[in-house]
């Protein structure tokens, strides 16, 4: 299977003047691209030639795994943005009020954790396992799959995402790049986790006696609501 280059979800003006279409032409068509094709160079000919890219990142190591995160993490971080005014939905807006306080708690703290990620990599918002709002910094290709977390939403802090623009002011960088947040595409985000967990919660439907007082008992407990 050959992995291609995603398009970008808007004008490479469209940015402007945050990100420059100069800087979407080398983070875009130069860096996303490298990682596409080295990906497709690398993979030919080896057990994770067909696979989709999320199972590569969990089973690959060294060039196969940092050139197929980089291309997971930069479509997630190009769809993440847009040149739109976006909101959080309500459902986001209440679990970010629950693990952080507030937006402007939880836009201090992610934008501190990116500007102090040490080098080059990527700060995420995530859902951990206990269902749990978190901020993750990953060196390199790092994501918040390798830990069995669900990405919500990415910053990319190499210096290839901001030189152009900002030379090595990251910190200014990060401030305008938060006016970019795409609420829609991490809205759509947690609610697919939400639509993915009600999935799981089948009803018991089998004809045994147990299944059907089971049932009932759903029933009974959605009726009382
Ligand atoms: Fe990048």
């Amino acid at each position: 299977m050959e992995h291609k280059l995603m398009e970008l979800p808007f004008d490479k003006d469209a940015l402007e003047p945050i990100l420059s279409a100069e800087t979407l032409e080398y983070h875009h068509g130069k860096h996303h691209q490298g990682y596409v094709n080295n990906l497709n160079a690398l993979i030919k000919g080896t057990e994770f030639e067909e696979m989709h890219l999320e199972n590569i990142i969990l089973e690959s190591e060294g060039g196969i795994f940092n050139n197929a995160a980089q291309v997971f993490n930069h479509d997630f971080y190009f769809n993440g943005i847009s040149g739109e005014e976006t909101k959080p939905s309500h459902h986001l807006l209440e679990l970010i009020k629950r693990d952080f306080g507030s937006l402007e708690a939880f836009k201090e703290t992610f934008l501190d954790t990116a500007a102090k990620l040490f080098g080059s990599g990527w700060v995420w918002l995530s859902l951990n396992d206990g269902e749990v709002l978190e901020i993750e910094a990953h060196s390199n290709a790092g994501n918040p799959l390798l830990r069995g977390h669900t990405p919500l939403m990415t910053c990319d802090v190499w210096e290839h995402a901001y030189y152009i623009d900002y030379r090595n002011a990251r910190a200014a960088y990060l401030e305008k790049w938060w006016e970019l947040i795409n609420w829609d595409f991490v809205s759509q985000n947690l609610l697919k986790f939400d639509e993915k967990r009600t999935e799981h919660i089948t009803p018991c439907n089998d004809n045994s006696e147990l299944c059907e007082y089971i049932d009932a008992l759903d029933r009974a407990d959605h009726s009382n609501t």
